[in-house]
């Protein structure tokens, strides 16, 4: 198992050992589009002790054999198949399911909190667009320049992705500020839990895909050249 210290980054870690990332979530980390930092820049400034987080990545990776995908050695092709079957085509189907499940909450319940279920609806629906026109992007223009072996030229589109990745994220942070981080008021029905429980589903795989892509693909494509 390897050792991190405060200086080790955290995307890196999340690479590493992606047990880890369930420490992430513990702690409010972000460990898809903040990556590029070390623990000790992120805990101090969300006022956490760098030696308990240390302490529970080890605890998490504890007795775990990790794998057996080991991203950093497949081929690139299969991470990009990975990428479009187990996060893209679900989203396809999860993003308008949820929606309509929205839309009905919104009718039937909106008048106990109009204000909020509007915004909801706002950053929802803009999330549906920048999500489908994000993964059409990736799947006819930057993949297929991965694939032929081309990510060295890729530098440009990699970057427009990161940028559209880090406006996914902080439309996912509203969407949680919105939801009272998904916790239902106690007066809510079954399927605005359903909802709420299915908003923060999408978050916690956003972050895994958008982990992919970001620390794992993009690095690793643009060393590749024909
Ligand atoms: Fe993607
Ligand atoms: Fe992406």
């Amino acid at each position: 198992m390897t050792t991190f210290s405060p200086e080790s980054k955290v995307g890196d870690i999340a690479v590493e050992q992606p047990s880890a990332t369930r420490s992430f979530y513990r702690f409010g980390i972000d460990f898809c589009c903040g990556g590029g930092k070390s623990l000790q820049s992120v805990c101090d400034k969300k006022g956490i002790d760098v030696k308990d987080l240390l302490q529970d990545i080890k605890n998490q990776g504890e007795g775990i054999v990790e794998g057996p995908n080991d991203w950093k050695t497949s081929s690139l092709s299969a991470i990009i198949s990975h990428i479009i079957i187990s996060y893209h085509e679900p989203l396809r189907t999860e993003l308008p399911r949820l929606k309509g499940m929205l839309d009905k909450v919104q009718k039937v319940h909106g008048h106990a909190d109009p204000e909020r279920f509007e915004q909801l609806q706002t950053v929802y629906t803009s999330l549906i667009d920048e999500l489908s026109d994000h993964m059409m992007k990736e799947e006819r223009i930057l993949f297929p320049m991965i694939m032929q072996g081309n990510g060295a030229n890729a530098s440009a589109t990699v970057a427009l992705m990161e940028m559209e990745h880090d406006d996914v994220g902080e439309a996912l942070r509203e969407i949680s500020r919105l939801t009272d981080a998904y916790v239902a008021p106690d007066y809510a029905c079954n399927t605005w839990r359903a909802l709420w429980s299915g908003l923060e589903d999408l978050e916690k795989t956003m972050h895994q895909h958008v982990h992919l892509e970001n620390n794992i693909l993009f690095p690793r494509a643009l060393l590749t050249s024909n």
